[in-house]
């Protein structure tokens, strides 16, 4: 089988992880949970593509330039998550397996932070492990390429 392309995406202010509310995000930088998932990818038939931007339209633009070269996403939308249409429209034009991923449990924290305008249109979410919900993210798209049954 080729090598898998998955591209690792995060929203805004993630670029401050690690200083950024560590009570709530912990205190990993983006660099050390990018650096854990090239860990994760070398044991797996993987390859990982890394983005990051606080804009909306960077974001979206880095989306649809993921057609044709990335098999599967991961992607933390940031606050985006809770209101960005355009970006729920975005994985859905471009039809790549996409799983949502959140460092923090958001069903625990505001009532805002409760809706995920882009669910619907993600394979699945995974909120709440810390760096550790990117890993998971990864092992579960993975899990849809695989041909094994769980
Ligand atoms: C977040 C949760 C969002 O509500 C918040 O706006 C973020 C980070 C998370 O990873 O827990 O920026 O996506």
């Amino acid at each position: 089988m080729a090598e898998l392309r998955i591209a690792v995406i995060h929203g805004p202010n993630l670029d401050l992880l690690g200083t950024r509310e560590k009570d709530i995000y912990g205190t990993r930088s983006l660099q050390d949970i990018d650096d854990e998932m090239l860990r994760e990818a070398e044991k797996q038939a993987v390859s990982l593509a890394f983005f990051q931007s606080n804009s909306e339209g960077g974001l979206i633009d880095y989306i649809h330039g993921c057609r044709g070269k990335i098999d599967g996403i991961i992607l933390n939308a940031g606050a985006y998550t809770h209101y960005s249409i355009a970006i729920r429209d975005a994985i859905a034009a471009v039809d790549i397996p996409t799983v949502e991923v959140h460092l923090s449990n958001i069903y625990r924290r505001e009532e805002f932070r409760h809706t995920s305008v882009i669910a619907p249109v993600c394979v699945g979410q995974i909120s709440g492990f810390g760096a550790y919900s990117y890993i998971l993210g990864l092992q579960a798209l993975l899990s849809l390429f695989s041909e094994k049954e769980i």
